[in-house]
C-alpha cells in the first residue's frame, strides 16, 4: 500500500523534469540526425550532392518546423494539460510531504494518498494520450520511487534494543559455609553491615545485640547493646532489627522495640537517640512505631527510616536529636498495595550512584517497590503486591533488598526461605540461594532476614531461623 502510493507520488512529482528532458532530447535527436545526412551527403557524386543536399536542408526545415511545431504544439495544447498537472502534482506534492511524514509513524494515512494517486495516473494516460514520452518519464519515476520506499521500510526496521542479563557472570556456590562456627557466643543475625575493610557487623534481634566480626578474626565482639539483656535504657536494645556503621565507626541501629534509632559513637557504649523517642508512635513525625530499617546517603546528611508499622518513609537530618521531627516522605500510614502506599516496609535501600532512588521492600505487600523521592508513586519491580506465593515471579514476606551495580536486584524472600535475584527489569526472579524448602542443610535456608556482599561479591545471609550467618562464594 505504501508502496503504491509513494511510486505514484514521486511519480507525479517527477513528471514536469522528464518533459523538458524530452524536449532536450528531441533537439539533440536533431543534431545527430543533421550531423548523419551531412555524412551521408559526403559520400555520393556532387549533382547527387546538391540534390540530396537541397532535400535534407528542406527535411531539416521541414522536420526543424514539424519538431517547432510539435514542441510548440506541445508547450501551446499541452502546456495546458502541463500547466494543469503540475498543479495536480503540487498538491499531491503537499500531500506527498504529509505522507513521507505519516508513513514513518501510521499507515493508515498511506491508504488515502494511494487513491489520489491512481486517479494522477489515469489522468496522465488521458491527458498523454497525443505524447508518448510523457508515459516513459513516469515509468522512470517508477524506478526512483522503489528507492524511497525502500527508505520507509528502514525507519520501520529500527526497532527496540533488549539489555542484557548481566547475571551471566554473577554466580555463587550454593554450598554455604557457617561463618563464625567457633565464635562464642553463637553468631546469628537479622540483618549484616559490612564495611570497606570486609569487617562484618551483625545485629541480633532476639540476643539484643550488635556484633563485630573483623575480617581474620575468629572471635566477634560485643560492639553495641548488652547481650541477652533487653531493655531501653542508653546501653540497651530492644528486639534490634538493623545496623549501620559509617565510615568514623560509629554506629547506628534500629532499635525497633524500643521505637527509636540509636547511635553509638564510635567507643561509646552508650546510646543516643537520634529518631523516634522511645515511645509507641502514634502517626506524629517525631515518634516512630515499629521501625525496621534504615538508609543513609553517602554524604550523611539524611537518613531515611521504614517506620514499618505505620506503613510510611521517613527522613530525618542525621544530626538530629531527640525531639526533632522526621518528614514524612512517602506512604499515609494506610497500608495498601496501591502505587502511592507502602505495606508494611522492612528494608529500605537507597540506590547509591543517584540517591534519589529507594528500594522498599514491603513485607505485608510481598512486593518490592522502586520510588524516586519526591514521587507521587513508586513503581513495583517484583513480587505480585499483596499476594504471598512462591513462583519465580513471587515473594513471602522479603524482609530485605540490595541492588548491585548493574541493577540487578536481590531479595531476601524469608517465608520463601531462599535469595532471589530478578535481574534488571525482569519480573521473574532467580533463585541463587535456597531451595524454597525451609531445612539446616548446607543448601538450604528457613527464614532468612538480611544479606549483604563483602569487596570479593561473596555473599553473606542471615539465617535467622537456623540461628546463623551463612557464607556464599562468589565464583
Ligand atoms: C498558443 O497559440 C496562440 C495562438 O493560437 C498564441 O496566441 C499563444 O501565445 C500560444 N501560446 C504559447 C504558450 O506559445
Ligand atoms: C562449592 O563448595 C563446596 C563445599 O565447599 C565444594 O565441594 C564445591 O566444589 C564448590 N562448588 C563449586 C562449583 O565451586
Ligand atoms: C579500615 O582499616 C584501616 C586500617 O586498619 C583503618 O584505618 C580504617 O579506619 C578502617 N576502616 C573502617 C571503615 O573501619
Ligand atoms: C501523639 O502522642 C503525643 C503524646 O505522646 C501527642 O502529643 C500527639 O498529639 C499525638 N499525635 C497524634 C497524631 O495523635
Ligand atoms: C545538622 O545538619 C544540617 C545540614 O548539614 C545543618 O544545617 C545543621 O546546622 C545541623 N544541626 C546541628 C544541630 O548540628
Ligand atoms: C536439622 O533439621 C533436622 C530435621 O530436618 C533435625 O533433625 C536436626 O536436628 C536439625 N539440626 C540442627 C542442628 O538444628
Ligand atoms: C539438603 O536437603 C535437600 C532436601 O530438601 C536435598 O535435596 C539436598 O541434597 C540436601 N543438601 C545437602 C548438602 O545435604
Amino acid at each position: 500500500m505504501s508502496n503504491f502510493d509513494a511510486v505514484a507520488v514521486k511519480g507525479e512529482d517527477q513528471s514536469p523534469l522528464p518533459i523538458k528532458e524530452s524536449t532536450e532530447m528531441s533537439t539533440v535527436l536533431l543534431k545527430t540526425s543533421c550531423i548523419h545526412t551531412k555524412k551521408k551527403i559526403l559520400l555520393p557524386l556532387f549533382i547527387l550532392i546538391i540534390a540530396s543536399a537541397i532535400t535534407a536542408t528542406l527535411i531539416i526545415v521541414f522536420k526543424n518546423r514539424n519538431v517547432e511545431k510539435t514542441t510548440l504544439t506541445i508547450g501551446n495544447i499541452t502546456m495546458e494539460p502541463l500547466v494543469t498537472k503540475p498543479a495536480e502534482p503540487s498538491t499531491t506534492i503537499t500531500t506527498t510531504t504529509t505522507t513521507t511524514t505519516s508513513t514513518t509513524s501510521t499507515t493508515t494515512t498511506t491508504s488515502t494518498t494511494t487513491t489520489t494517486s491512481t486517479t494522477t495516473t489515469t489522468s496522465t494516460t488521458t491527458t498523454t494520450s497525443t505524447t508518448t514520452t510523457t508515459s516513459t518519464t513516469t515509468t522512470t519515476s517508477t524506478t526512483t520511487t522503489t528507492s524511497t520506499t525502500s527508505t520507509t521500510t528502514t525507519t520501520s526496521t529500527t526497532t527496540t534494543k533488549k539489555g542484557p542479563c548481566s547475571s551471566g557472570d554473577l554466580r555463587w556456590n550454593t554450598t554455604g559455609i557457617t561463618v563464625g562456627i567457633n565464635s562464642s557466643p553463637k553468631l546469628s543475625c537479622s540483618r549484616l553491615f559490612i564495611d570497606s575493610n570486609d569487617t562484618l557487623y551483625g545485629v541480633d534481634n532476639t540476643k539484643a545485640y550488635v556484633w563485630k566480626l573483623s575480617k581474620n578474626d575468629a572471635n566477634a565482639i560485643d560492639i553495641a547493646g548488652l547481650y541477652e539483656l533487653e531493655g531501653h535504657s542508653i546501653s540497651q536494645l530492644n528486639y534490634p532489627e538493623d545496623v549501620y556503621v559509617n565510615r568514623y565507626g560509629d554506629i547506628y541501629v534500629v532499635d525497633t522495640n524500643n521505637h527509636r534509632i540509636q547511635k553509638f559513637v564510635n567507643g561509646k557504649t552508650e546510646g543516643v537517640t537520634i529518631a523516634g523517642q522511645g515511645v509507641t508512635g502514634n502517626g506524629s513525625s517525631d515518634l516512630l512505631l515499629y521501625p525496621r530499617d534504615f538508609a543513609f546517603d553517602s554524604t550523611e546528611t539524611f537518613m531515611y527510616v521504614a517506620d514499618r508499622s505505620m506503613n510510611r518513609i521517613l527522613r530525618f537530618l542525621i544530626n538530629s536529636t531527640v525531639g526533632k521531627s522526621g518528614t514524612v516522605v512517602f506512604g499515609n500510614e494506610q497500608d495498601g498495595n496501591q502505587k502511592h502506599q507502602v505495606n508494611g516496609p522492612w528494608s529500605i535501600y537507597l540506590l547509591p550512584p543517584m540517591e534519589n532512588t529507594l528500594f522498599i521492600a514491603n513485607h505485608d505487600g510481598h512486593s518490592i517497590m522502586r520510588w524516586s523521592i519526591g514521587e507521587i508513586s513508586g513503581t513495583f519491580v517484583a513480587g505480585k503486591p499483596g499476594f504471598a506465593c512462591s513462583d519465580s515471579d513471587c515473594l513471602h514476606d522479603p524482609t530485605d533488598v540490595l541492588v548491585d551495580d548493574h541493577s540487578n536486584i536481590y531479595v531476601v524472600d524469608s517465608l520463601n526461605h531462599r535469595i532471589q535475584m530478578f535481574c534488571q527489569n525482569n519480573k521473574d526472579g532467580e533463585t541463587i540461594i535456597g531451595n524454597g524448602i525451609r531445612g539446616n542443610n548446607s543448601t538450604q535456608l528457613s527464614e532468612p532476614r538480611g544479606i549483604a556482599f563483602d569487596s570479593a561479591m561473596n555473599m553473606y545471609v542471615c539465617d535467622t531461623g537456623n540461628y546463623r550467618v551463612q557464607k556464599f562464594l562468589k565464583l
